[in-house]
């Protein structure tokens, strides 16, 4: 009889570069671990302050599985808190954004709290019976970065200007452009069957540009060779010869950023702010992106899409080429990620390997491994062979 396929796989080359183990990108135990060891301890990003921008305001969001809500105060101070009551742990909010009058007030018993988190009212309960003091709201550390916010659930991250500048991608070369000016004129949001480690990885590297990309690559030489940047001293990427703006046109009436010199409306940049927001600068517009780990094989990734409030005033506004361009390339991308999650679940996937122009994954998961600390690394894998 004939057969084929028998295992004979020779050792890896030494100096190969490897991904992470396959476990990392499906095994729920590694998720959990992950959940808190990685995404509570960093400066977790939760979007756009928009919609908490007037005092009284809040926004209520899950972070992986834990209700949150930011709300700003009277006096204009951001706070968050966990969106859980005191009293017998009803939700306080449900997800999504508003506006407050005084205090929050639980749809349960009906206590109160002040803006500030105090524990102020417990209907029918007399003040001495429980102590008031002590059950205030559970504060979790927030801070604002050019409009966006981020949250550390186990308060003990150094600061979050300290955690911008230890990124490798330097997102606060962005801060001259004043992106905290800027506004949310769309948004939306994608249920993707991914790991979000895969969705990283793919937002570091354009090896996959010129097969999954053909309409982006048309617009931007450099992406049509698979690498991700030019070598530029400002790490900006060009648009082609004649090409004003990513739109399947190439065109675009829309102004460029106030902030942008000639040069940089005609350039992309990006920056991936660890672990899970990215932030791009894209000549008319800008967009952060928020990925929510939902669980090892589930992310949520939400695009908030920014522009000048002096664009977005105008009455002929209408940015639906830039969104739609940029949509078509996140549902090519949502296909590949999807793609690399079910091929990834196979135990013949032990890791992946990194060519040079994969240099932007293998960084990233570098980071991971050295925020993680190569101790528990290797316990996390002991975890999913012993099973
Ligand atoms: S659970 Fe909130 S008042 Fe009772
Ligand atoms: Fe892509």
């Amino acid at each position: 009889m004939k057969e084929t396929g028998a295992v004979d796989r020779p050792a890896a080359r030494r100096e190969e570069r490897r991904s992470l183990a396959g476990c990392f990108y499906r095994d729920p135990d590694i998720f959990r671990i992950e959940v808190d060891e990685v995404l509570a301890k960093s400066w977790f990003c939760v979007g756009r302050t928009d919609a908490v921008s007037s005092p009284r305001s809040f926004l209520a969001v899950d972070i992986v599985d834990q209700p949150i809500v930011l709300l700003r105060d009277r006096a204009g101070v951001l706070r968050a808190f966990h969106n859980v009551c005191r009293h017998r742990g009803s939700l306080l909010f449900d997800p999504g954004e508003g506006s407050l009058g005084g205090a929050v007030k639980c749809p349960y018993h009906a206590w109160t709290y002040g803006l500030d988190g105090r524990l102020m009212g417990t209907p029918h309960v007399a003040q001495g019976e429980v102590d008031r003091e002590r059950l205030g709201l559970l504060p979790v550390r927030v801070a604002e970065w050019q409009g966006c916010a981020f949250v550390n659930l186990s308060g003990d991250a150094p600061s979050l200007e300290s955690w911008l500048d230890a990124q490798p991608d330097r997102p606060r070369a962005f801060e001259k452009w004043n992106l905290g000016n800027l506004k949310v004129a769309h948004r939306t949001t994608h249920d993707v069957a991914a790991n979000w480690k895969i969705l990283v990885e793919n937002y570091h590297e354009c090896l996959h540009c010129p097969t999954v990309h053909p309409e982006f690559v048309a617009l931007i030489p450099v992406y049509r060779t698979g690498a991700v940047d030019e070598g530029r001293p400002d790490y900006g990427v060009s648009l082609g010869a004649g090409t004003r703006a990513l739109t399947a046109s190439g065109q675009t009436s829309l102004p460029p950023l106030p902030e942008l010199s000639e040069d940089e409306a005609l350039s992309v940049y990006g920056a991936f702010i660890f672990p899970n927001s990215t932030v791009d600068i894209e000549g008319v517009f800008a967009t952060v992106r928020t990925i929510i780990p939902r669980a090892a094989d589930r992310s949520t990734v939400t695009f908030e899409y920014l522009f000048a409030p002096e664009t977005v005033e105008q009455a002929d506004f209408n940015p639906g080429d830039v969104i739609e361009f940029n949509e078509l390339v996140i549902a090519q991308d949502t296909v590949v990620c999807e793609r690399v999650q079910r091929g990834v679940a196979s135990r013949a996937f032990e890791s992946g390997v990194y060519p040079k122009k994969d240099s932007g994954p293998y960084a990233f998961d570098q980071f991971y491994g050295g925020f993680l600390g190569p101790e528990r690394m290797a316990a996390m894998q002991a975890l999913v062979r012993r099973r």
